[in-house]
Formats: C-alpha cells, sequence, structure tokens
C-alpha cells in the first residue's frame, strides 16, 4: 500500500494538478497564483515541483497532492487515492479500493437502523416527553435524525432480520451482539440515539443516551469496518462549510453541545465522541480551518481537557483559543439559560492556551509554587511572540521586583534557562516538532536542510546532520534526527519520491523551505552554512558558560538588595530563589 502511495506521489506533477484548478506563473523554481483557500488579492500560494508541496504564505493552507485533492474536492484519504491514482494509472491492490458490495451493505444498513430508531422515537411517549424536557422541538429532532432505541431486549435484530440483513454484519457494526446461545440482541436499549455522520456525510456510527440518570450516561458505537472514533468529529459534515468560511472550528464536548451551538447559529461546532480529542482529529480539522475554539465546561475536568485538547491542536499547526463556559454549563445549558447571544458571546471569547495555563496556576498554594509552574509554562510556550507577551503581563506580579523591567529581565532569564535544560533533556530522548510557522529556523540551518533536498549536495549534507550540537534551534536538531533515522544513507531522487517516507510536520516543513528565504544553495553555501554553524555552536558553549557566572552573581545582588531594605524596616515577601528553577 505505501509503495501505490509513494508510486502515486511519484507519477502526479503537482504544478500539472494545481493548475487545472488555480492560475500558476513561474517564478524562479517555483510557481505562484492566487491562493484557492482563503481571499488572496497578491498571488501568496506557491507550488514546488520539486518537492511536490504547495503552501499559502497568506493563509496558511500547505500540502502535497492527497491534501490537495482532499480539501479541495472535500474527499478523505482513500477517495484521494482513488482519484489521483486513476489519474496516476497506478492500480490499486483490492484492500485499498475497499469492497464496494460489502460498503453499500454496511450503508444500507446502518440507514435502516436509523430508520428504525427515528420511527420508534415517534410511538415512545417517554423519549418523546424526555426530549420536551431537554428543549428540543421536532424540527431540531428532524435536522439532526434524532431516534429511540426502545428498551426491549431484541427490537432491532428483529426489525434488520425481517428486512433482510444479516445479522452478523449487524455485529461487525456494532449494532447488535450475540449471547452465550448465538442469539442475537440489540446493542442499544432504551436510549435517545444519536445518529453519527462522517465529515461526507455517511452514516457511520451511533451514540444513545439513557432517557434519564444512570451508568453508562452514554453508549457509543466501537470502532467498526466503517467507523474509527478518533477520526470522525460529530456534525462534522454540517459544520465544515461554515467552518471552512470563517477558518475556524468550534470543539464542544457533546452531542447535544453541538446541537445546541448549531441552533444558536454557532454552525462551526463539532465534538469528539466518548473519547479525548486526539491528533486524527485535529487533522481533519486543519483540512478546514486553521483556529479552533475550545469551548468546555469550566469544571476541573473540563479545563484539563481542554488544555490538553489544545496541546494536541497545536502540534497540528492549528491556533487555539480557550473559552470556558461558567463552571457546571455546557452550551446546551447555556442556550437554554442565556439564549442563542450567550453562545455566541461565548464561543467568540478565549483565551491563548498559554494564557490559560498561567491563569490555573494562579491559584499555586504559595508565592514559589506559582513562580515555579509559570516558567514551566512560560518555558514550553512555542511560539516567542506569545512567550514574550506574556512575560511582560506577569512579570509586574513578582512581590520583590518592583521595577517593571527589571522583573521581566529576571523572568526572561528563568524562563531561557529553563528552555535551556528542557533542550538538554529533548535532546537525550524524543524531540517534539512544533508548528512550521513557529519554529524559526534559523537561515543557515535553512541551507543544510535545503541541500538535503538537492540531489548533488545532498551527500555533504547527509554527511554532518550527524554532528553533535551542530543546530542551534531543537527544530532543526529533531529533522535531522529525523532524516538519519528515515534515511541512514542519502536517499536517491527527487524529494517527492522519498519525502513521503517522514512525518507530516517535517513533510511539510522540509517542503516549505523550497519556498524559503534561502533562494539557491549551492556547494559554497553550504559550506558557508556548515562552517557559520560550526563557528556558533562554539560561541554558544562559551556563552553558557558565561551565562551560569552571571546568574550566580546576579543572585547575590539580589540577596544584597533584600538585606538592605529589610534593615530599613520593609517586611521582605519569600522571594524563589534563582536557582531553584534550573
Ligand atoms: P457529558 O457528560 O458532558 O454529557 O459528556 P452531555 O453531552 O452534556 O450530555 P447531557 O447534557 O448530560 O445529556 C460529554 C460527551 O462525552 C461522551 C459523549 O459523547 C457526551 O456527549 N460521553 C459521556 C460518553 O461517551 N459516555 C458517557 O458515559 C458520558
Ligand atoms: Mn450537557
Amino acid at each position: 500500500m505505501a509503495g501505490e502511495i509513494d508510486l502515486v506521489r511519484a507519477r502526479i506533477d503537482l504544478v500539472d494538478l494545481i493548475s487545472q484548478r488555480v492560475l500558476l506563473r513561474r517564478t524562479g523554481k517555483n510557481w505562484k497564483g492566487l491562493c484557492p483557500f482563503h481571499d488572496d488579492r497578491n498571488p501568496s500560494f506557491t507550488v514546488s515541483r520539486e518537492t511536490g508541496r504547495y503552501k499559502c504564505w497568506s493563509c496558511g493552507a500547505g500540502g502535497d497532492a492527497f491534501t490537495w485533492v482532499m480539501e479541495t474536492q472535500k474527499v478523505d484519504f482513500p477517495e484521494a487515492l482513488r482519484i489521483l491514482a486513476q489519474q496516476a494509472g497506478v492500480t490499486l491492490s483490492e484492500r485499498q479500493a475497499g469492497d464496494p458490495g460489502k460498503r453499500t451493505l454496511y450503508e444500507q444498513m446502518m440507514t435502516s437502523a436509523v430508520q428504525f430508531f427515528r420511527n420508534a422515537l415517534h410511538r415512545s411517549s417517554d423519549a418523546l416527553e424526555y426530549c420536551k424536557s431537554r428543549d428540543l422541538p421536532e424540527a431540531v429532532l428532524d435536522e439532526w435524525e434524532v431516534g429511540y432505541a426502545p428498551d426491549v431486549g431484541e427490537a432491532l435484530a428483529i426489525h434488520l432480520q425481517k428486512a433482510g440483513f444479516p445479522l452478523a454484519t449487524g455485529k461487525e457494526l456494532f449494532l447488535v451482539d450475540q449471547d452465550a446461545s448465538g442469539g442475537y440482541f440489540d446493542k442499544f436499549r432504551g436510549r435517545l440515539m444519536f445518529p453519527i455522520r462522517d465529515e461526507r456525510g455517511a452514516l457511520v456510527a451511533l451514540g444513545g443516551r439513557l432517557l434519564g440518570d444512570g451508568v453508562p450516561k452514554y453508549v457509543n458505537s466501537g470502532d467498526t469496518p466503517i467507523f474509527a472514533k478518533r477520526r470522525v468529529l460529530y456534525g462534522m459534515h454540517k459544520a465544515k462549510d461554515a467552518i471552512a468560511k470563517s477558518r475556524r472550528a468550534v470543539l464542544v464536548e457533546g452531542y447535544l453541545d453541538v446541537i445546541a451551538c448549531h441552533r444558536a447559529g454557532v454552525h462551526e461546532a463539532v465534538a469528539s465522541l466518548g473519547t479525548a480529542l486526539g491528533s486524527d482529529h485535529a487533522k481533519l480539522l486543519r483540512r478546514w480551518c486553521e483556529e479552533v475554539v475550545i469551548l468546555y465546561d469550566s469544571d476541573p475536568a473540563g479545563q484539563s481537557a481542554a488544555q490538553r485538547a489544545a496541546e494536541v491542536l497545536t502540534d497540528e499547526g492549528l491556533r487555539t483559543r480557550i473559552a470556558l463556559i461558567p463552571e457546571g454549563k455546557d452550551p446546551d445549558a447555556l442556550l437554554r439559560q442565556g439564549g442563542p447571544a450567550a453562545v455566541q458571546r461565548a464561543a467568540s471569547g478565549g483565551v491563548t492556551p498559554l494564557e490559560h495555563r498561567l491563569g490555573q496556576i494562579t491559584a499555586a498554594p504559595t508565592e514559589n509554587d506559582f513562580w515555579k509552574a509559570a516558567i514551566i509554562a512560560l518555558g514550553e510556550e512555542t511560539n516567542p511572540l506569545e512567550r514574550g507577551r506574556q512575560i511582560v503581563l506577569i512579570a509586574d506580579r513578582h512581590p520583590t521586583l518592583r521595577d517593571s523591567e527589571e522583573a521581566q529581565r529576571w523572568l526572561r532569564r528563568q524562563v531561557a534557562a529553563h528552555r535551556r535544560s528542557r533542550r538538554q533533556q529533548l535532546r537525550s530522548g524524543q524531540a517534539v516538532i512544533g508548528p512550521v510557522a513557529q519554529a524559526g529556523l534559523a537561515k543557515i540551518e535553512e541551507a543544510v536542510l535545503l541541500a538535503c533536498l538537492d540531489p548533488g549536495l545532498r551527500g555533504e549534507a547527509w554527511s554532518v546532520l550527524a554532528e553533535p550540537d551542530l543546530f542551534a534551534t531543537t527544530l532543526a536538531e529533531a529533522i535531522a534526527r529525523e532524516l538519519l533515522q528515515a534515511f541512514p544513507e542519502p536517499p536517491s531522487g527527487v524529494p517527492a519520491t522519498w519525502l513521503g517516507a517522514l512525518t507530516e510536520p517535517t513533510q511539510a516543513l522540509l517542503g516549505e523551505l523550497g519556498f524559503g528565504t534561502v533562494e539557491r544553495v549551492d556547494a559554497a553555501v553550504l559550506h558557508d552554512a556548515i562552517e557559520s554553524l560550526r563557528r556558533r555552536r562554539e560561541r554558544r558553549s562559551v556563552r553558557a558558560l558565561r551565562q551560569d557566572a552571571e546568574s550566580a552573581e546576579d543572585e547575590r545582588l539580589h540577596e544584597i538588595g533584600a538585606r538592605l531594605k529589610r534593615l530599613s524596616g520593609v517586611v521582605e515577601p519569600e522571594v524563589p530563589p534563582v536557582d531553584e528553577f534550573e
């Protein structure tokens, strides 16, 4: 399968493919045009035939031939592969193409089950009563195809059998199960049923809520041949157009929250179902937008879930805002109490994940704990602008350093020290590659990595990748390590044929280098870059030595200052000693 994907990638000319939709003009070794993903006035959309990647410098959209088809034709990966394989004249193996007979059966069976639940809802006064108590009018139930699974052992099983469906397939689809004697019974009983469609609108799963209290509150389809919960977001098929238009999604916690948001006019709302948000969910969102607003309950569970979701989203290159709702409430409750305006207001607010994290640690029991946690949070922020902004904001809280400039300097130094020690830890373990836009590779590092893409310079560039501490940024270092891991010996051929073996962020980043600030590398440029990296490495180690000496000095000065103040009668609150953070 991987072989087929590579073959398709190698045979597709990205410039030809994109030219079917966008007017491209040649500029140097790349092509440029107006970006089809946003309202572009100056051509900021760049395509490289050599790397097989495209990138918009204005809106951030980027990818390869597969993502291009996925995004412009709104299809999933297997479908994009089918489309491109056909254009490339590559025959896909059976498994890739899927068995169309079986797929139709799955589809028909799911549709039949949903139909059955829909009818059952209108025959159950309990279920209708419950919907009324939750303020779900008929039109909303219709729109979201809400149904009811009767509280009888095998109502659906009997219905499916009568309709001529094989129940063994129903078991595969998580609709029915078998008891010890082999008899079939329903998986969902006495539950309000929410059909789950994937982003293309295909019916893939179901979620069922008890009419009252009890456990488990929800039962969701397990993974089936047509459903992987880590890849599906509830509401995506209805939300995707709105998301593509506003370039942002709103992430909520549950089925009823998605429905409430859409009712309130927030049509970008989606939710992961019965599972925390994962990287596949984030990738799905990344196909339609650049920003995600996380709208969770502000109870402790909601807060930490929001923080985790933000990390996952950031890792996939999405900007994130955390917009929490007052404790104990979700968008569904908010709609009922505050009306559509309250939901809209909540969805348009929010703070950056770092701001949210700093807000949380304000509750730290002691001043010392606060600064310790704040320095860690600031140090882990990958975006230097955001880090700088928050350092300025919180430095003023320092209890003894009254001069804000001085407090900022102090904090900046602590954060830098923390980042240094973290980098050392990362160096020995697995590095994390942040989103490209925030990465900020040094220009000379770009030159070396760019040389890795050039068949003529690849050998020499490859030979320095393993040099210890050569790169100044953790990002370059991590990429070098990944390249060496994937190809201990330099690969041959144009990058489009081998980039596919790397992780997506690395592919994107290397692809973008071709459009970057370094226009051209030749042997001389590469040579200079390597020399300069080696010189910088030397300077770095000297500076590190000097800085360690300085901060020791600094601490003594600080201590003397504190003593002088105490002598003049000013009571000194406890100050975190500097080296506690190192
Ligand atoms: P919540 O407990 O917040 O429920 O779970 P809710 O969506 O607000 O539903 P109501 O308002 O109490 O009726 C949020 C989501 O977590 C998943 C469901 O997807 C749910 O919508 N969940 C929750 C489960 O999968 N199983 C459970 O037992 C509970
Ligand atoms: Mn709720």
